[in-house]
């Protein structure tokens, strides 16, 4: 029994490691594809909101600077009428709020514009 189970260990071995390449490989793809499909790139600008911007960019609000937030008629009042110009902002910072395109990465100034134009256009009803 002993011996039967080890000799399947590096084909289970072989098996995961597979998948997390799998994995890996696919996440990678879906970063580089950056224009591709609109829901892949939902998702990766999404996430990386999560990750920069909704400490203070809680619901598309604003909690240092209470009407400066990500909502359409904010955004309309700054003149910020598309995805470009929340990416240029979130690169370069705007006022108080630091720059992120450090952070963001290449690309990823534009998936997280996307992303919030998307949700301003929503109403930011989807989280
Ligand atoms: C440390 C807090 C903080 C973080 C993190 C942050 N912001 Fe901001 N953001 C602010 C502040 C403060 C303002 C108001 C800027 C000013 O003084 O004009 C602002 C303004 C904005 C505006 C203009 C909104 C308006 O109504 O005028 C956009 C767009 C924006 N941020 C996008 C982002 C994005 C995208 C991220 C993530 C990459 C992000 N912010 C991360 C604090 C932050």
């Amino acid at each position: 029994m002993a011996r039967h189970l080890a000799s399947w260990g590096p084909f289970l071995a072989l098996g995961l490691a597979l998948q997390v390449g799998l994995g890996v490989g696919l996440g990678v793809s879906g970063i580089l594809l950056g224009a591709g499909p609109a829901l892949a790139v939902d998702a990766d600008g999404g996430s990386l909101f999560q990750a920069h911007c909704v400490g203070c960019h809680v619901n598309g609000g604003n909690i240092i600077r209470r009407g400066r937030t990500l909502k359409m008629k904010a955004l309309e009042r700054q003149g910020i009428n598309s995805p470009e110009a929340i990416a240029t902002i979130a690169a370069q910072g705007i006022g108080q709020m630091g720059a992120y395109g450090q952070v963001l990465g290449p690309g990823g100034p534009e998936r997280v514009g996307l992303y919030v134009w998307q949700q301003a256009l929503g109403g930011w009803s989807t989280k």
